[in-house]
């Protein structure tokens, strides 16, 4: 059930929600503070080690010796997180994997600098979602 409520703020500040609303395509103020809220209680999802979902994005260049077999070895050592994993061959050189990830935030992070460790990752970055279980 929707709530209504009055917020208070300062020209100036409500300025600059004006210009985010507009810059994010929002069709009005509520939908976009809703939304706001819902990042902050991902990032406390996150702060406090709950189950999370993620995605992990890696480029490399599959020419480095042994690293193809590196980065399928480290995935398999992440087996009960790892959901799915897409490989996408860009060029001659480099590959860039999607890497669809659950659990915990210390689990996701720990492959994401292992990953990002490897030498021949030209980049490993994590995209931090939710379950959806305390998302409203
Ligand atoms: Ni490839």
């Amino acid at each position: 059930m929707l709530k209504r409520f009055t917020v208070s703020m300062e020209d100036n500040l409500l300025a600059d929600f004006d210009d985010f609303i507009r810059d994010h395509h929002y069709k009005n103020r509520s939908e976009a503070l809703r939304d706001l809220i819902r990042g902050r209680t991902i990032e406390k999802e996150w702060e406090a080690d709950k189950d999370v979902m993620g995605v992990i994005s890696l480029v490399y260049d599959h020419h480095q010796h042994k690293l193809q077999e590196k980065v399928t070895k480290l995935q398999h050592g992440f087996h009960n997180q790892i959901i799915s994993t897409t490989h996408v061959h860009m060029d001659h050189h480099n590959c860039l994997e999607v890497i669809i990830v659950r659990g915990k935030t210390g689990e996701v992070r720990g492959l994401t600098d292992s990953l990002s460790a490897l030498r021949g990752v030209r980049n490993a970055s994590l995209s931090m979602s939710s379950t959806g279980k305390d998302l409203h």
